[in-house]
């Protein structure tokens, strides 16, 4: 059997590359999964709480990250959507993985450096520690296949690190115990699509994020239609028409850029969308995007809205999927005490 998980912090602005990059590919998997789909909000509480907003702003985006899942179609009947303080596993099973990954490992993850800059002494221990929880939050559904966007590589490719030295450090004992070979599955990142690293609409060198100063550098899920058409239309470009060929995309990030998030919108390769418009100006294609970006971002945010002021159901939703997703992760903690030799009640 195959399993799912992936995560999005409640730390606001969730966007476009949120959206094309993440969501919608969870949406697709599950048709043919089971799933599980976290607001990770240990990870939001890495940063300072200036950053994060405080309890009242943490409240409202993680209500706002679940009704982003719901309204994009993820079904909270038939999926489990939770948030990750709920499941208490989750920190559980990161304390033991503390102790199985390696201070070099963590030395080498690019978001770490990103994140951390200049001031290295003065970050909190849970910034350095995050890729761990993020491992722990895989591995506690012994899941198969992660959804995620490109930046996300190379902390999935960690999580597989650790569950292989975790099957390693106590072969042994996972096979006494009666799982075989392997206790956790090497977990597989998902990244497919046109638009698996979306840039910002300022400066196409630069991935499109939450925390850029600048609004114009991004769609948010909850700009209403004007808002959208007016960030495509002040989109940087170049003064060339569009090529009709993906190669001619090459050293050309903006227009890359907006023909990925066009074939994105339109589940279509890159290449269809440059059939359709190789040699024409960026104002007319922009006007084709604007639409397309209106018909399938403005219904989105209307029902996010809607859900967002529906407090009660949307925590009855969180509450109904950490019920379900504990099972699983208990189980899971119940088997790592077992392999490692921890003495609990039977
Ligand atoms: P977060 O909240 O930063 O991002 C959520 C998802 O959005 C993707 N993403 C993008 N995709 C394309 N273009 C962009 N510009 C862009 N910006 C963000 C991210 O790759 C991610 O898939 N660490 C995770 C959260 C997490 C997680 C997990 C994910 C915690 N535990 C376990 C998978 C499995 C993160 O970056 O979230």
């Amino acid at each position: 059997i195959e399993r799912v998980f992936s995560g999005i912090q409640p730390t606001g602005n969730l966007h476009l590359g949120n959206y094309l990059g993440a969501i919608v590919n969870f949406v697709k998997m599950q048709e043919t999964h089971n799933c599980l789909y976290c607001v990770v909000d240990l990870h939001a509480i890495t940063v300072p709480p200036a950053v994060w907003g405080g309890p009242d702003e943490l409240r409202r985006n993680i209500r706002e990250v679940t009704a982003a899942f719901i309204a994009s179609g993820i079904d909270p009947k038939k999926q489990i959507i939770f948030n990750q303080s709920q499941v208490a596993e989750h920190a559980e099973l990161a304390w033991v993985l503390n102790c199985i990954a390696r201070l070099g490992w963590l030395n080498r993850m690019t978001q770490f450096k990103e994140k951390a800059g200049k001031d290295r002494e003065n970050v909190s221990v849970g910034l350095y520690d995050y890729p761990v929880l993020m491992a722990s939050d895989i591995l506690v559904y012994r899941a198969t296949h992660v959804p995620v966007g490109e930046d996300q590589k190379q902390h999935v490719e960690l999580t597989r690190d650790i569950a292989q030295k975790f099957n390693n450090d106590f072969s042994a004992s996972i096979a006494a115990q009666g799982f075989g070979e392997a206790y956790f599955p090497l977990p597989e990142p998902v990244i497919t699509g046109p638009a698996t690293r979306v840039m910002s609409l300022r400066d196409g060198t630069k991935k499109m994020s939450k925390s850029d100063p600048s609004d114009y550098s991004r769609i948010n899920l909850t700009d209403d239609a004007d808002a959208i058409a007016q960030k495509i239309r002040k989109a940087k470009t170049d003064p060339e028409p569009l090529p009709s060929e993906e190669k001619g995309l090459e050293p050309r990030p903006e227009a890359d850029n907006l023909v990925g998030i066009y074939a994105a919108l339109a589940g279509k390769p890159k290449s269809e969308v440059l059939a359709e418009f190789g040699g024409a100006q960026f104002s007319g294609f922009k006007s084709n995007l604007v639409d397309l970006a209106v018909s399938k971002l403005a219904p989105l945010a209307a029902e996010m809205k809607r859900l967002s002021g529906d407090t009660a159901y949307v925590d009855s939703v969180l509450a109904d999927g950490a019920d379900r997703a504990r099972v699983i992760a208990a189980e899971t903690m119940t088997a790592v005490k077992d392999i490692m030799g921890m003495v609990r009640k039977k």
